[in-house]
């Protein structure tokens, strides 16, 4: 729950200034801490899709049993669902779902996860060591996607699997015709077609670590035939390529499927304990972006007007567009391959990694246009904000920033120009402490986020909004800490989270001070 506080004792000094004083204070001498931010009401530079703040779920540690699903507990329902931890979801109001994988889609076989329970096989899984139940399958997927109000997104293996396979799941997904896996769907009790979209085109095949793993050219040609197969069943369906970092990797692949997928995936995972040093790495995500747009766009150019013959399919319209699906602070528990650990990856979350989430959430913003969905790895337990017990949950600080920007974040955002003090890292050059998106729901009225990255001090920001009037009242969402380690737990499970208080006297200037290692959502009407 957000709770309710009064913020202005945060910020006594100054909350709020006149527009005389404030213009006093943009003297640089005057204020040599100050961020200076102008936003232009008018001036859209990106379109955000709700899928950016999407969500990803594998069969990994507990993410899945004992975490989303745990047949028996007193938490879960007749079906196995854990009650507790849907609430929770469904705070997130998440858009899209990933699911199974991750390296564990690599050695998957849907089949073993639909029908009678009693007839499912139990597996020993090559991606985390494991034995799989498969007790939870596509249609105890589809059947969570629909109670959270989540599209459903699957990928199929392009590690061991084969274009046959992945084409007869989207017959028994999709298909309406009386035909083998459409009717093995009704005989399991689903009569209407589930009507699954997206579809990923194998996990991170680039990598030695994964199940079948495949150079960019072999992988193209296998994702290219899975591709035709999937869409000659169902041609309304998009498609995922797998993207790596690798920008080689990236250009052969598109160059070979960029005619027939809408997407192509970037992953990022970051870590270390150097405050400032986490906290800058969000430029390695823009970097990727740099990197996998420039590979789009040569792509294109490549293959503008040539069509693969034999399609027989309508091809996507428009340019390839990104899907970040995975993406995280991952370095403290790298247990995935220990035998003898159950609760894989259980990352513990500070108020730290909290700003780096929301900060990467600012970049897809940002690149809303190019950027039209991205996942959280992970929902549950595993490298995630929500974490279970058999007796209960808590939410880690990287939860807040996600339900925050999907409540209170508008879809367009506003041209922003910042100026202010800078801090200076090694690997990725020297960013401004005060991290400001601006974005505006129809015309409804303004939300800034501020991410105050300073990690010890509060910092005042002069906001100059041209292009709109503010309408004097607002609202002020925080979520702070009183240390960038602080942490939430069981026992203190509110040391972190979303307070909201008012704010007023809004006029086209105005100041604001942020708390130390702050997040900070500014919404107001104009
Ligand atoms: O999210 C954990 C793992 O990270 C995923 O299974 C894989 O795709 C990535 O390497």
């Amino acid at each position: 729950m957000i709770s309710r506080r009064n913020l202005l004792s945060l910020a006594p000094a100054a909350w709020l200034a006149a527009p005389g004083e404030v213009a006093r204070a943009l003297q640089p001498a005057a204020a040599p801490g100050l961020t200076r931010v102008k936003i232009d009401a008018e001036q859209v530079t990106a379109r955000v899709n709700p899928r950016i703040y999407g969500q990803f779920i594998e069969h990994l540690g507990r993410c899945i049993y004992g975490g989303i699903f745990e047949e028996g507990s007193p938490l879960s329902d007749a079906q196995g669902y854990r009650k507790d931890v849907q609430a929770a979801v469904e705070r997130l109001r998440v858009p899209v779902l990933r699911w199974p994988g991750g390296n564990f889609v690599s050695s998957y076989h849907w089949e073993d996860g639909v029908g009678p329970w009693e007839r499912r096989p139990v597996r020993f899984d090559t991606a985390w060591f494991a034995v799989e139940p498969n007790r939870f399958g596509t249609n105890e997927f589809i059947e969570y996607c629909r109670r959270i109000k989540a599209e459903p997104y699957l990928c199929i293996n392009l590690g061991t699997g084969t274009v046959e396979e992945a084409a007869n799941w989207v017959e028994y997904c999709n298909g309406t015709e009386d035909t083998h896996y459409a009717g093995m769907r009704r005989r399991h009790g689903y009569k209407e077609p589930h009507n699954v979209r997206i579809w990923g085109l194998g996990n991170e095949i680039y990598g030695m670590w994964q199940a079948g793993h495949k150079s960019a050219e072999d992988y193209a040609k296998i994702a290219l035939e899975a591709a035709k197969m999937m869409k000659w069943v169902d041609p309304s369906i998009q498609l995922v390529a797998c993207g790596a970092g690798d920008p080689d990797w990236n250009l052969a692949v598109l160059e070979r499927l960029a005619s027939i997928v809408d997407y192509i995936s970037v992953h990022l995972y970051v870590g270390g304990d150097d405050y400032y040093e986490l906290l800058g790495s969000v430029r390695r995500a823009e970097e990727l972006l740099r990197a996998a747009d420039s590979a789009i766009e040569i792509a294109q150019a490549k293959t503008r007007g040539r069509r693969a013959p034999g399609f027989e399919i309508p091809l996507p319209t428009a340019r390839t567009q990104i899907a970040f699906d995975e993406w995280n602070v991952w370095y403290r528990k790298r247990d995935g391959r220990n035998r003898q650990v159950r609760n894989k990856l259980e990352e513990p979350y500070n108020l730290r990694d909290a700003l780096w989430t929301a900060s990467m959430l600012h970049v897809f913003q940002r690149w809303g246009d190019k950027v039209t969905m991205a996942n959280m790895a992970q929902l549950v337990n595993v490298i995630a904000p929500i974490i279970t017990s058999p007796k209960g949950l808590y939410l880690q600080p990287n939860y807040f920033p996600m339900e925050l920007y999907r409540a209170h974040s508008g879809d367009r955002v506003l041209h922003t120009w910042t100026e202010g003090p800078r801090f200076a890292t090694k690997a990725h050059g020297e960013l401004e402490y005060l991290d400001v998106c601006a974005t505006r729901a129809g015309r409804r009225g303004i939300s800034i986020g501020v991410v105050n990255r300073h990690r010890d001090r509060q910092l005042a920001a002069h906001f100059e909004i041209n292009g709109a009037l503010p309408g004097g009242r607002g609202r002020r969402f925080v979520i702070d800490g009183p240390s960038p380690d602080a942490m939430n737990s069981f026992e203190s499970p509110r040391t972190v989270q979303i307070a909201e208080g008012e704010l007023s006297g809004l006029n086209d200037r105005f100041l604001v001070e942020f708390p130390p290692h702050s997040i900070t959502l500014l919404e107001f009407s104009t």
